[in-house]
């Protein structure tokens, strides 16, 4: 055996100390995210008890310190007697334990296996904090000092919470503030939801209290380096009721009060009784403004993430009616995420979308749209280009024959590299070997996920062909919650999304050098955010534009999709300079989708709608 070291022994003595006098429940929780008596057993610990759960009840401490950083409650797990009710002052024996399901979460500080628990006294008062008043502001901008200031930097992944427990700075960062209320009975007072909930009826709200990025529909909409810690996830009520799933963005709740918790990777509040609302909000979007002007003085352009569409998906003949009533049927659509004609059936070896097209051409004009022609190219083989297996998910274009026809068209295949190949003479403008084609489809920036579809086109009236790039680009699948351990979150395929905007970038960039002038757009999907990395890389290479930064959206209606708190933009079309420079640009997104109930939604994405000169 090894002779105990001084230090042990201090230690052991130190902690025999503090079994024999009680802590406090600010002591227990400390300063910082995990306790200093983790693992440690805790005698006569005091409190009043502020909620019972299914599994556990909450108790504040009786003997409160004036840190802000020390929460003053804590969770106990497991059977404490039923005479202990709310409002008795209890003691109890346990043991402090940082719990969490998975090992990218936080922890919660608790106390576990209660004994000896004693009812001091009864019917005590109960008063829950309220939030947004006093010095119980939550922060706006900042999540935690390890992020360095932005949430989406890239390497990421470089400390844990966990191991680095930072000392806490409530009136800073967000999860500092919430750590600091960990086990508190809070109340909100004007709740407003900003995200449709989950199928459990887990809502995000924003209270009363200051907000950044409040957009006109009431959401919170990220922008460069503020990611809205000022939202909190409502989770499933404690008397055993369920939340409604029927919330929407925008919509006015009760006050809500209940206890603050860390579950499922995020810090949480369980409210008392389950939410209701006290006022909806009107998810009704106007149809766009933008109307083609018949010719390449005004082309609109759309772009739309259709969500898995196949033949026979429930939601054609909606998206159809989106085309029509509120894009106004733009000469030209970049979809994305269109499946083959079988759907997601795997083992039929079909690849091809056309009956896909074929159906939602004809849905369009079922919902009162004109005639649209369809183009994409099919990956080669079944499932090489990512998505739900055998969907074989793709982008494709719709186009209106009367506006805009392909400029030198040479259909490519799966496996066909499309490159850009200078004109015949001195000044004809570049064209490409294969249109519709694929931009270097054998790249391994491109394994299981999907390949870009480039095309040129000529709109009526024009003297030159302007060129498009439908991207889809890899999903932040595999990703870390903002609330997690790990700092800055694990952003899922930052790094192959950098590398995709490279190669697509470096394959515009050919087309520029060639034509400086020419018009190019690319859009679609490109899961990610203007302010991220693969976007700077893309910009970098091309020269392009956002069209957001390009007309000035205003930064809260920069979004296109709600995740977690967030209304963000994974959607762009980014635009050279001959478009982006000519003062005729028009760019608008229809939240179509991130405004309206689950129900309602008919994809997970807005389209966005341009409108270009593009006479050339
Ligand atoms: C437990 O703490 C309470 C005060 O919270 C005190 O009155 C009591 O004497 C303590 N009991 C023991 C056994 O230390
Ligand atoms: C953070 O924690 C995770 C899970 O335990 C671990 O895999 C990872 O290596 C840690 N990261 C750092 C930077 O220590
Ligand atoms: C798709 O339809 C086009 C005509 O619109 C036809 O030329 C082509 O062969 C079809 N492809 C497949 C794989 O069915
Ligand atoms: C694009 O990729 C090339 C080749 O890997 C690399 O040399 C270049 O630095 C990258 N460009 C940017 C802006 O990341």
């Amino acid at each position: 055996m090894m002779k105990p070291s001084s230090a042990a022994l201090v230690w052991a003595f130190a902690s025999l100390q503090s079994l024999a006098s009680a802590l406090t429940v600010a002591e227990i929780n400390g300063n910082k995210f995990i306790s200093p008596y983790s693992g440690q057993t805790v005698t006569n610990v005091t409190g009043l008890l502020i909620a019972r759960g299914p599994n556990g009840v909450w108790i504040r401490s009786t003997t409160p310190d004036d840190d802000r950083a020390t929460s003053e409650a804590i969770y106990v797990f497991g059977t404490v007697t039923s005479t202990a009710v709310v409002g008795a002052i209890i003691s109890l024996d346990g043991k402090v334990t940082e719990y969490r399901s998975a090992n990218t979460y936080l922890y919660l500080t608790e106390i576990t296996s209660p004994k000896n628990v004693k009812v001091l006294s009864s019917g005590n008062e109960v008063i829950p904090l309220v939030l947004g008043e006093g010095e119980l502001q939550p922060p706006t901008v900042q999540y935690t000092a390890l992020d360095g200031g932005d949430i989406y930097a890239v390497p990421n992944g470089v400390n844990n919470i966990s191991a680095v427990n930072p000392v806490l700075e409530p009136t800073k960062y967000g999860l500092d503030f919430w750590e600091s209320l960990s086990g508190e009975l809070v109340t909100i007072k004007k709740p407003t939801v900003t995200k449709q909930p989950n199928s459990y009826g887990d809502t995000w709200v924003v209270g009363d209290w200051k907000a950044t990025g409040r957009n006109s529909q009431g959401g919170l909409t990220m922008s460069d380096k503020d990611s809205n810690p000022e939202a909190i996830i409502i989770g499933s009520p404690l008397d055993g009721t369920k939340n409604p799933t029927t919330t929407k963005m925008g919509d006015q709740l009760e006050q809500i009060t209940g206890i603050v918790t860390q579950t499922f990777g995020f810090y949480y509040i369980l409210p008392l009784t389950k939410v209701t609302v006290s006022a909806a909000a009107s998810a009704s979007v106007a149809p766009s403004t933008l109307k083609s002007q018949g010719n390449c003085k005004g082309v609109t352009v759309g772009s739309y993430n259709v969500e898995n569409l196949a033949p026979t998906s429930s939601h054609m003949s909606k998206v159809a009616g989106h085309i029509v009533t509120y894009m106004n049927s733009p000469d030209l659509l970049f979809i994305q995420e269109v499946q083959d004609g079988s759907g997601a059936t795997d083992g039929d070896n079909i690849v091809s979308a056309n009956l896909t097209l074929a159906t939602l051409a004809t849905a369009i004009k079922t919902a009162g749209g004109p005639t649209y022609e369809f183009v994409e190219v099919a990956p080669a083989s079944p499932n090489v280009d990512g998505g739900a297996p055998g969907g074989n998910i793709r982008q494709a274009y719709l186009y209106r024959p009367d506006f805009v026809s392909l400029y030198k068209p040479n259909q490519g295949g799966g496996n066909d590299k499309a490159v850009v190949l200078p004109g015949a003479k001195k000044n004809d403008p570049p064209y490409l070997s294969f249109n519709p084609g694929r931009i270097e489809p054998a790249s391994d920036a491109w394994t299981s996920s999907r390949k870009p579809l480039v095309a040129a086109w000529i709109a009526k009236g024009a003297s030159n062909p302007f060129y498009t790039v439908n991207v889809h680009f890899t999903s932040k699948g595999g990703g870390t919650s903002l609330h997690g351990d790990v700092r800055p979150p694990i952003n899922g395929g930052v790094e192959r999304r950098n590398q995709q905007a490279n190669v697509t970038a470096s394959f515009i960039a050919e087309i520029l050098a060639l034509y400086k002038g020419a018009a190019v757009i690319a859009a679609g999907d490109f899961n990610e955010f203007e302010f991220v990395k693969p976007m700077k890389t893309f910009n970098e290479i091309t020269k392009m534009k956002d069209l957001d930064v390009v007309v000035k959206t205003p930064l809260e209606n920069r979004y296109t999709y709600a995740y977690d708190m967030n209304s963000q933009a994974l959607d762009h079309m980014m635009v050279s300079r001959s478009i982006s420079c000519h003062v005729d640009t028009r760019f608008e997104h229809l939240h179509l989708n991130s405004w309206a109930a689950f129900k309602d939604q008919v994809s997970d994405h807005d389209p966005s709608l341009g409108m270009f000169n593009l006479c050339g």
